[in-house]
């Protein structure tokens, strides 16, 4: 076993770990943060993306003792006192999903390329998610989501975050 600290979403946690153990596995299995998904055991698919200390990982290619004295991000972290961020908005507007398994990996790498390029054109978000498969939508509608909400932080001066409206959740 070994020590570990990670702060994940904002929270600090201090665990004995096997050195084997996949930080996937860390989120979902010790802190309960399932909303980080598993979709493949050849870390293609994307679906348990995070970001470690500013980029995005796969979290299943990534073993939990890499991330000691780390910052851990996963969806569940991002939005903020019920206020979803505009990516999260978007996905949820644009209908950027079906059904939802690789929304958080997208979601996450999303933001990673919004970091880098906030203004990119759909070519570039199609090459920034070509690590993060979806099997449903086709994809149309996830490239959409992500130039809404590069318009959108743009136009309002990038806000973190946005109030869920009532209307967004119906
Ligand atoms: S579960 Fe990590 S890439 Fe598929
Ligand atoms: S929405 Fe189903 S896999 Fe992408």
């Amino acid at each position: 076993m070994t020590r570990i600290k990670v702060n994940v979403d904002g929270t600090a946690y201090e665990d004995d770990v096997e050195p084997r153990l996949l930080l996937a596995h860390y989120l979902r299995d010790r802190l309960g943060l399932t909303g980080t998904p598993i979709g493949c055991d050849t870390s293609t698919c994307g679906a348990c993306t995070v970001d470690l200390d500013g980029q995005s990982v796969k979290s299943c290619a990534v073993l939990a003792v890499q991330a000691d004295g780390g910052a851990v991000t996963t969806v569940q972290g991002l939005a903020r006192n019920g206020a979803w961020t505009a990516l999260q908005r978007a996905f949820h507007e644009r209908h950027g999903l079906q059904c939802g398994y690789c929304t958080p990996g997208m979601i996450m790498a999303a933001r990673d390329l919004l970091r880098e390029n906030p203004h990119p054109t759909a070519d570039e978000v199609r090459q920034a998610l070509e690590g993060n498969l979806c099997r449903c939508t086709g994809y149309q509608n996830i490239v959409r989501a992500v130039l809404a909400a590069a318009e959108e932080e743009d136009t309002s001066a990038r806000p973190e975050a946005h109030q869920v409206t009532e209307e967004a959740t119906a």
